[in-house]
């Protein structure tokens, strides 16, 4: 017997990366391929429990879409349904409209849902199918930091993008003879900074696994002119911090943005390293350069293969699950395994020790 054809909704939430794109056409081609309609949810969960602007996804919707950063749907880092940020006369509270996301998928007519994110969004995504929604998850973050999947997608484009500034900032540098230290996101995790770093050949790498003392970044730059190798490069973890101080963090300009947003560290170390060692030295921050952009043919591949491997996933009416790749295969896991615990760079992992093997200074 034919089973019956399903309506899906697919949304995007959280902070946006390259290959979101490339997911949604994923879960568009291989629900159409058999029989499946798909309705696009713009803006997240807002989305959800305000339905205005969703609509089917057509072939043309999706088309040439592949390669393109960002999400067509549109994305929040607010919106969450069980912590609903309301300001008044200039005061924000909370509220739970978690049954306005519901009544929102009922009136949509969905069967099932996708929901594309990070753990902000897998975290909301679990809670709605404790609620009763059948959902399956999709993980993206650039920081790489999601312990149920070996990689996600958008991080080797944010490592390839932060890579190439490293790769232009030598030249800049060696003809000022000046210490660039360059700011990288990832927040709680150092999984950027230590790739691009050893791909961007950095002499210093500081991340927020190892609490970093300044004398040790100081004896490593000093060490570098005392060689007569008159320039050098750092690459500051946005969450980095000093032994035995707290993080970097700015003021967010997002009302009712519950996370933190961290930022600050490369401003501040290099002063530090000019007030010790007399050096010039300049400091950047890639910000969300970091997050745009094509995504990376690896991106491309892995956000197509959990497009794809989602839709398998409600075919097979496993519900409350996340797609993650473990290789050679991209499974599923519930999603309770897969929000809550933060993958951290091992301090006996091999990036970390083949850095120590090249010579570059983790400021410990
Ligand atoms: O989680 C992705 C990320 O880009 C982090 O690396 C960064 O700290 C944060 O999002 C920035 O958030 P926003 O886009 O709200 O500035």
């Amino acid at each position: 017997m034919r089973k019956k054809a399903r309506r899906i909704g697919v949304l995007t939430g959280g902070g946006d990366c390259p290959g979101l794109n490339a997911v949604i056409r994923a879960v568009v081609k291989s629900a159409n391929n058999i029989g499946w309609t798909v309705i696009g949810i713009k803006k997240g969960f807002e989305g959800l429990m305000d339905p205005k602007n969703d609509r089917v996804l057509e072939t043309q919707d999706i088309s040439g879409i592949l390669n393109v950063g960002g999400t067509i749907l549109g994305t929040t880092n607010r919106g969450d349904p069980f912590k609903y940020a309301v300001t008044k006369n200039g005061k924000t509270t909370y509220i739970d409209r978690s049954d306005a996301a519901i009544k929102g998928f009922k009136k949509l007519g969905l069967d099932a849902l996708v929901c594309i994110g990070g753990d902000g969004t897998l975290t909301i995504a679990k809670q709605l199918a404790d609620k009763g929604i059948p959902l399956v998850g999709v993980p993206k973050t650039i920081d790489n930091d999601l312990s149920a999947t070996v990689i996600t997608f958008g991080f080797d484009t944010a490592v390839s993008t932060a890579t190439e500034a490293l790769d232009k900032l030598h030249s800049t540098a060696e003809s000022h003879q000046r210490v660039m230290v360059v700011e990288v996101m990832g927040r709680y995790a150092g999984w950027i900074a230590l790739n691009s770093g050893i791909a961007g050949g950095a002499d210093v790498i500081l991340i927020p696994e190892i609490p970093f003392n300044m004398d040790k970044v100081c004896e490593k730059v000093n060490a570098r002119y005392k060689m007569k190798r008159n320039f050098c490069i750092v690459v500051a973890a946005e969450g980095a911090k000093p032994k035995g101080a707290g993080m970097f963090t700015k003021d967010s300009a997002t009302p009712g943005r519950v996370e933190v947003l961290l930022g600050g560290i490369a401003e501040w170390v290099a002063k530090e390293i000019h007030n010790r060692t007399g050096r010039e030295t300049r400091s950047l921050v890639l910000g969300h350069l970091q997050r745009g952009g094509n995504p990376t043919t690896f991106d491309r591949l892995l956000a197509t293969r959990f497009g794809a491997a989602a839709i398998r996933t409600l075919r097979e009416n496993k519900f409350g699950e996340m797609v993650c790749l473990r290789p050679p295969q991209v499974i599923s896991v519930p999603l309770i395994e897969a929000i809550g615990k933060m993958k951290s760079v091992p301090l006996d992992s091999d990036e970390i020790i083949t850095g120590r093997n090249m010579g570059i200074s983790f400021g410990d």
